[in-house]
């Protein structure tokens, strides 16, 4: 019973949420994303009626993804996988108004934090396509609701000033704790990674690993941000506002002392 159970609410955080309504999916890239997504799910509930006993939700079993061709600095030594989470939101940015080819410079982003550790370690391939699904929907302060998925608010992630990403695992569910943030290392996101939103077609930002700052709480010590989709500002300020959005979705993944 208990397996079962695990199984069901693996399976039910990425399954139709009762709202959603499949006929809004108008842009061909939106179809797919959908289809593909919807496919997936289908042949899980699929293996899972030949399965003797049901996948478990152990998140020791998560591997978190390195981009290839060049890979991410993996966690360091003794490091627990504490929570992975799908973020959904916006990347800022300014621009110069008075030198078109000046480059866009990054001033931090806003994202909600939906819960997908169970995902992570019971379908990985799943978790994979989700930043990918996500991009494709938008959310408001007043629906947080995340497309057709049922995965429940884990967190926020915001920025404290331009170069401290912060992250905030506690809710109201959990106290996960809180985490400062400062780059340590970045690599482009593969080729074929997800451009963006009604085709902006920008690319998708890199993907990072992070170190906690002093304040960190909860033990959190490094932060993964990987299968990026979107979230890329164009190349040069030409036509550009003073100050922008850019949608993405990505994985985050928290790593800690136990
Ligand atoms: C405009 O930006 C480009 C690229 O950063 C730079 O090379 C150029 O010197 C800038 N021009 C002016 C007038 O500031
Ligand atoms: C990013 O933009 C959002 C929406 O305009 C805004 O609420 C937020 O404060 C901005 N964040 C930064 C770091 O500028
Ligand atoms: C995420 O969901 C799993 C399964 O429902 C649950 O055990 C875990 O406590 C949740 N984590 C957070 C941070 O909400
Ligand atoms: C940004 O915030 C961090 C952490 O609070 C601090 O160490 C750093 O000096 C700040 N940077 C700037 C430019 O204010
Ligand atoms: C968040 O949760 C952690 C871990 O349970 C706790 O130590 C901390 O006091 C909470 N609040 C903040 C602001 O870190
Ligand atoms: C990245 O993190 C490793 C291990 O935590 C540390 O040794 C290294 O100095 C960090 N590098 C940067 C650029 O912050």
């Amino acid at each position: 019973m208990f397996f079962h159970l695990w199984a069901i609410s693996a399976l039910c955080a990425v399954t139709l949420s009762a709202p959603f309504a499949p006929g809004s999916a108008s842009r061909p890239e939106e179809m797919k994303v959908l289809s593909d997504y919807f496919h997936m799910l289908a042949t899980k509930v699929q293996e899972g009626r030949n399965m003797a006993m049901a996948p478990i939700c152990d998140i020791s079993k998560a591997t978190l993804p390195v981009a290839s061709p060049t890979p991410l600095a993996g966690p360091a030594e003794g490091m627990t996988l504490k929570h992975v989470a799908i973020g959904r939101g916006i990347q800022n940015y300014t621009c110069s108004t008075t030198n078109a080819t000046a480059a866009p410079k990054p001033i931090g982003a806003v994202a909600t934090l939906y819960n997908a550790s169970c995902v992570a370690a019971t379908y990985p391939d799943l978790l994979n396509i989700l930043p990918k699904l996500a991009l494709e929907f938008s959310i408001t302060p007043e629906n947080q609701e995340l497309g057709p998925s049922n995965l429940v608010v884990s967190g926020h992630h915001y920025f404290t000033n331009n170069t401290s990403p912060f992250f905030d695992l506690n809710t109201s569910g959990l106290e996960l704790g809180v985490a400062p943030c400062q780059k340590n290392s970045s690599v482009p996101a593969p080729a074929g990674a997800v451009v963006g939103q009604n085709n902006q077609g920008l690319g998708a930002v890199a993907w990072l690993k992070l170190t906690t700052r002093s304040g960190a709480t909860g033990g959190l010590q490094e932060v993964y941000r990987v299968n990026t989709a979107g979230g890329s500002p164009p190349k040069i300020c030409e036509g550009m506002p003073a100050t922008f959005e850019i949608q993405y979705s990505a994985e985050y993944w928290f790593f800690g002392s136990s």
